[in-house]
């Protein structure tokens, strides 16, 4: 039998990240990727179709006679790129638009979780300028203000400022009708990456992002800007709770939707000092850098494991990991995430360590080749550096002696990654 053509959409580290595991994978024989970057091209085929142009991902997967689609970011989920896909008989990892909900709308998210008791923030939804100051003596800062729309985890202002508070809650409301006030969560966080069908589920290696821009959780929110796995915090006790408050009502619920979810479910976690889980938010597809420490860290076949996923056979895969630890660190242009500097050269992406047990590598995120066959940098996130090894310092290690061969005029980079595991 022929090995699967599956088709990734997107074009990040995460979607790098996807098609490396994809192209070592047994069960696959063919990995493309729309748009893709500089790195998916090298492994596979790179197809210029933007990841919101729905009709163009259908029609691609169509004409490539595509096996999989596997979707990396939520807008085309939001979108129905799934929905379209299944009409057509072409298998898609990625949930349908209404599962889809789960990250496209905070509140519809916060209203099933109160419907399921499942444990998160408390929420004031603000539709008016005159009760700002109420909702604001309702919690003690620092105040959390979200807006109800996807912004890539930039969304969020977090501030024990009142008065900026007052500011971004008011331009929420003018912005959108209404803007969310929660409760802060005290606490650490972790990302736990849940594969599910109505057939069952696996949770690959807790892994925590890095979501701050500077060294020390400084500065202000990015999309992430490293992360490692896996993370201490979860422990087996963390673990088990979060299974039983949060993981199970969840699947429980979204097995018996009318179109069961079939997908990712990336649980933003946030743990106590007592070591009870909350939910932060919901995603609906991997993490990004979450993926490029976890994926390293699956030893069974990841294009089984995401086919069985869209097919609702979950419950059949054999899943096994690798008794590793993993760390990434991102190589941001200068000026991220406020207004990125792109079409810098990039060199030094080549490097990587092999040492068996002990290896390196650089994923590319935000770059392209030029006509003239120059590697530049086209995103905020530019490259993610991955390194792997029997222990958490070794893996941090590998990556940083991989990411201090590149380089790229004004960019910048964590060097705190994995601190807090060790
Ligand atoms: P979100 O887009 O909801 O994931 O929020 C982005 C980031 O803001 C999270 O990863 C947290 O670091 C922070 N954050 C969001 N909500 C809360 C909360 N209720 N309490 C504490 N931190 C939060
Ligand atoms: N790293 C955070 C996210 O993927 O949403």
């Amino acid at each position: 039998m022929s090995g699967l053509a599956v088709l990734v959409v997107g074009s990040g580290g995460r979607e790098h990240a996807l098609v490396r595991s994809l192209a070592k994978s047994v069960s696959v024989s063919s990995v493309h990727a729309s748009p893709g970057n500089a790195g998916t091209a090298i492994l596979g085929t790179n197809h210029n179709v933007s990841v919101n142009d729905i009709n163009g991902i259908v029609l691609l997967a169509k004409n490539l006679d595509i096996d999989l689609v596997v979707v990396g970011p939520e807008g085309p989920l939001v979108n129905g790129l799934s929905d379209r896909l299944n009409d057509q008989g072409i298998a898609c990892f990625g949930p349908n638009s209404i599962g889809a909900k789960l990250e496209g709308s905070k509140l519809y998210a916060k209203e099933i979780m109160k419907s399921l008791k499942i444990p998160t923030a408390g929420l004031i939804v603000i539709e008016n300028i005159e009760r700002i100051d109420e909702a604001l003596d309702t919690f003690s800062p620092p105040w959390v203000v979200k807006r109800d729309v996807l912004a890539g985890g930039k969304g969020v202002i977090v501030t024990d400022i009142r008065l900026d508070a007052y500011c971004a809650l008011k331009e929420g409301i003018e912005t959108d009708d209404f803007v969310l006030l929660e409760e802060f969560l005290q606490g650490e966080e972790a990302s736990v990456l849940v594969v599910m069908d109505e057939s069952g589920y696996v949770c690959l290696p807790a892994s925590q992002d890095h979501k701050r821009l500077l060294d020390g959780d400084r500065g202000p929110n990015t999309g992430g800007m490293g992360a490692y796995a896996p993370a201490p915090i979860y422990t087996p006790a963390v673990e088990q709770r979060t299974i039983s408050e949060i993981i199970e009502p969840m699947h429980h619920f979204l097995r018996n939707q009318d179109v069961p979810y079939r997908g990712c479910l990336y649980v933003g976690l946030m743990i106590n000092s007592s070591g009870a889980p909350s939910v932060v938010e919901y995603n609906v597809r991997f993490g990004d850098p979450e993926t490029q420490v976890t994926l390293p860290l699956i030893s069974s076949d990841l294009g089984e494991l995401l086919m069985a996923c869209a097919k609702g056979r979950i419950a059949n895969y054999n899943f096994t990991t690798y008794s590793r630890s993993s760390a990434t660190v991102v190589l941001a242009s200068e000026g991220y995430p406020e207004k990125s500097i792109t079409g810098r050269k990039i060199f030094g992406t080549d490097t990587n360590i092999d040492e068996g047990e002990i290896y390196a590598f650089v994923h590319h995120a935000g770059t392209s080749i030029s006509d003239s066959g120059e590697l530049l940098s086209n995103g905020g996130r530019v490259l993610a550096v991955t390194g792997i090894a029997p222990n958490l310092i070794t893996a941090i290690d590998a990556a940083y002696e991989v990411i201090r061969s590149v380089e790229l005029e004004g960019s910048h980079y964590r060097n705190d990654i994995g601190h807090r595991g060790l």
